[in-house]
């Protein structure tokens, strides 16, 4: 599956990076001089140690503490101490796993899967699903537009319960009474994004000025490329498996949730970002949760181990 890892801009600069997991995999997501965004496993190749040990930094290479094997941000592995006394290490077999990334929406999206399966057909078709076309989602200009706001949640429960009540809408007039006030429609328990078969926004109600929670307006320009059918409509999008995407004319809320490893183990834990966009100043700040232990838990192998690293230096047993 495609994940929704963080904001591309997240990386403002060459040599910036910053640690994601994914599922119990926990990534490398960085931007290279040569290949823009890449991202690896943080494995290392050597004897399976975290690489990077914290959240993010700046930095030409990525350096493992164990035993200091050192890689390019390309992935390479660029030095490792007494590497010319070992002939029978081959450098470019032990660069770090790669792993498979898109960026879309002014996001980079990630899949730790071998083989990953067909961007356009599970992501994009789920725009294509809701919008009819992947263009409409396009209008937005979501790539350029600003962070107005973050919200994170920390949700004692399990993140498909969060996910599966998202996608329905029968609590709405007893939960959210003051988002039926802005989209009436909601009211009847239904939160249609097709109706009929057809692409279906939910209109606004007769006096609301905006998608607000009292609804009058926001005080935000309308995005300039909207078409005239997406004017004072709400549209959401679920893209499977922990994204939701919502846009209303004049900004667009995501929402990604996480499930959180340090609790899945007890009961399960969600952690959820939050984030509006609109076209202005205020930019805030992205956090996601993340683990703090200095292990990895990762189902990642590292390369083939070497025969004989060094004579103070076992090879990672293989499994
Ligand atoms: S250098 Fe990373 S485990 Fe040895
Ligand atoms: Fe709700």
């Amino acid at each position: 599956m495609w994940n929704c890892a963080l904001r591309a801009d997240d990386l403002p600069s060459v040599s910036h990076w910053k640690t994601v997991t994914i599922g119990r995999e926990e990534v490398i997501v960085t931007r290279t001089r040569t290949v823009s965004i890449k991202a690896y496993f943080n494995v290392c190749a050597h004897r399976g140690m975290r690489v990077c040990t914290t959240g993010e930094g700046k930095s030409r290479t990525l350096q493992c503490g164990y035993h200091a094997w050192t890689y390019a941000l390309e992935g390479d592995l660029v030095a490792a101490p007494n590497l010319t006394s070992m002939p029978d290490v081959d450098r470019s077999r032990y660069g770090l796993r790669p792993v498979h990334v898109r960026e879309w929406l002014g996001y980079v999206w990630i899949c730790v899967a071998e083989e990953p399966p067909s961007f356009d057909d599970t992501v994009l078709g789920e725009v294509r699903t809701r919008f009819g076309q992947v263009e409409s989602i396009d209008n937005y200009g979501i790539e350029s537009l600003r962070r107005g706001e973050t919200k994170t949640y920390d949700v004692a429960a399990n993140w498909k319960l969060i996910i599966e009540n998202f996608m329905e809408c029968y609590h709405c007039a007893t939960i959210h009474p003051e988002l039926t006030e802005v989209i009436p429609e909601f009211a009847d328990g239904l939160a249609s994004q097709r109706k009929n078969g057809e692409v279906h926004g939910s209109n606004f109600g007769e006096d609301i000025g905006g998608f607000t929670v009292d609804g009058s307006a926001s005080g935000f320009e309308e995005l300039p490329s909207i078409a005239p059918a997406q004017d004072r409509k709400y549209y959401a999008i679920t893209v499977k498996p922990h994204v939701f995407i919502n846009t209303v004319p004049d900004h667009v809320i995501i929402k990604g949730w996480f499930p959180s490893p340090s609790r899945a183990r007890s009961s399960s834990a969600t952690g959820c970002s939050c984030l509006r966009w609109w076209r202005g100043p205020t930019p805030g700040s992205w956090t996601s949760p993340r683990p703090s232990s200095s292990s990895t838990a990762s189902t990642s192998r590292t390369s083939t181990p070497v025969s004989s690293p060094s004579p103070r230096c076992p090879p990672r047993p293989t499994r």
